[in-house]
């Protein structure tokens, strides 16, 4: 399928996990795309690297008007860096609120913004916000997490609102506990990695974790030409963690 062919891409956190995943499927697909992350080490052909931190307003900048340069225009962006969070709403100070806001919602901001423009040049401008289940469900031990997540619906709200007149089309997706990187080195971190697993796995309905490539499958979906008329919506890729209510397994 070549939905993407003469598009052009940007994907934040590209470098690992559902961002990875994301920008090698819409090259697959057809598209161009350029990756923005703090490490680009990991990031091969035929993807492009452009380093930056979405939490420094300059570098996104630069990086976007780089970007827009080497591949001539940009039609997707994919709102996808992001970082983790745990405990209740004792456990993090406000510096880290403050960082975690941060680079999980306003850097959203600051790479729409510094797309926009470009993207208000295109025949099939879309931006996909990497969102979470945590928006949607209240999950223990992720305050600061949620709130940033659920910041990040309301804003996939809002910008589908404010954009929809321009074509340009937002939406998000809400991934369940989805097997990345991220979710190994939190798993690498607890006393029994084999049982926590087990535990997340037994929470979704599917009982297994959420596949990368599952994520960007729905991701690609959403931001994809054949969606024109999709806009203002969240996509659960959570493995009915969020709609079905499962009686519990006899033993
Ligand atoms: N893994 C899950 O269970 C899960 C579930 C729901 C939502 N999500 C969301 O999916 C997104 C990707 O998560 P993942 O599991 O693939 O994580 P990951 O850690 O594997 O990848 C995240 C990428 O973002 C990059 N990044 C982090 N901070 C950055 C910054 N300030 N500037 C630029 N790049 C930055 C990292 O370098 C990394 O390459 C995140 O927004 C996360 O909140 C993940």
């Amino acid at each position: 399928m070549s939905d993407f062919e003469g598009l052009s891409a940007l994907v934040t956190g590209g470098a690992s996990g559902i961002g990875r995943a994301t920008a090698r499927l819409l090259a697959e697909r057809g598209a161009r795309v350029a990756v923005l992350d703090l490490e680009t080490s990991t990031v091969d052909k035929p993807l492009l690297a452009y380093r930056a931190d979405v939490a420094d307003d300059a570098s996104v900048r630069a990086a976007v008007a780089a970007v827009v340069a080497d591949l001539g225009g940009l039609d997707v962006l994919v709102n996808n860096a992001g970082i983790g969070a745990q405990g209740t709403v004792e456990d993090n100070d406000d510096a880290e609120w403050h960082r975690v806001l941060d680079v999980n919602v306003v850097g959203m901001v600051r790479t729409a913004r510094a797309a926009l423009p470009h993207l208000r040049a295109s025949a099939h401008a879309a931006i996909v916000n990497t969102c979470s289940i945590v928006a949607t469900a209240g999950l223990p031990q992720r305050a600061l997490y949620s709130a940033a997540k659920g910041a990040v619906y309301s804003l996939t709200l809002a910008m589908a609102a404010d954009h929809v007149r321009e074509g340009i089309r937002v939406n998000c997706v809400n991934p369940g506990t989805a097997d990345t990187p991220w979710i190994g080195r939190l798993l690498d971190a607890t006393d029994d990695p084999v049982a926590e697993r087990a535990a997340l796995e037994a929470r979704q309905p599917t009982g297994r974790l959420v596949s990368a490539a599952e994520v960007a499958g729905a991701i690609a979906y959403l931001a994809s030409p054949l969606s024109g008329a999709t806009t203002g919506t969240s996509l659960a890729v959570d493995g009915g963690m969020q709609g079905l209510r499962l009686r519990p397994v006899r033993p």
